[in-house]
């Protein structure tokens, strides 16, 4: 059995996909859905799958080790973020190496970054008149949008896309890769830890 703990703070869109499709799948997942909104509407879904929720807020999570603590006893072997525009802090990033990962719904590392998130994203990318976006799966480290990229998919772009038709283009690329993308990850961390534990045994010999 696997565990996930999903960080979502909007409508959760991505998260059900995710926990549709995993389902469908015959993949075992155990979820914990985190949220920094008491009425996020992920929550609402959440909890009418039976799945555990938490609200927390900006003290608990900046300030001090209560969400870090559950997630320690929870043993999450993957924690994602899906809809989730707070900056994780540096104790989660470093408990966590290359086990928390993030959907962004543009072709990093253009657009990303602080104030990049929704409707702010399709906006810049219209202005710009891109002929391309995307969504970008990506490990997070303390920056916002800077962690090593693990997966890409493209859109085109029409000159006639206003940022709301470039926004529904990109969330249906998200809905249809991330979640099949996902079970790759759980390869992805177990290859990494792996890797990191030859470094350390061959570190310690010389
Ligand atoms: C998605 O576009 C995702 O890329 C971004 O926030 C949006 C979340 O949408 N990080 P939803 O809550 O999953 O519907």
């Amino acid at each position: 059995m696997k565990k996930i703990a999903i960080f979502a703070s909007g409508t959760g869109s991505n998260a059900m996909k995710i926990i549709e499709h995993l389902g469908n799948q015959k993949i075992a997942v155990e979820y914990l859905v985190l949220s920094n909104k008491k009425d996020a509407l992920v929550l609402e879904k959440a909890q009418k799958l039976a799945i555990q929720t938490l609200f927390f807020n900006r003290t608990d999570f900046y300030e001090t080790n209560k969400i870090l603590n559950i997630l320690i006893s929870y043993q999450p072997d993957l924690l994602v973020l899906a809809g989730f525009l707070w900056l994780v802090p540096a104790n989660l990033v470093k408990h966590f190496p290359n086990k928390i990962i993030n959907i962004h719904p543009a072709l990093l590392p253009k657009y990303g970054g602080k104030g990049m998130f929704g409707m702010n994203v399709h906006q810049t990318v219209f202005e710009a008149k891109e002929r391309e976006s995307g969504m970008t799966i990506h490990y997070v480290n303390e920056k916002y949008d800077e962690g090593n990229v693990i997966f890409q998919a493209k859109c085109s772009l029409e000159a006639y896309d206003t940022a709301e038709d470039i926004a529904h283009k990109v969330l249906k690329l998200e809905h249809e890769y991330f979640p099949v993308f996902l079970p790759k990850t759980f390869f992805y961390v177990l290859l990494l830890g792996y890797l990191l534990f030859v470094c350390l045994l061959l570190a310690n010999r010389l």
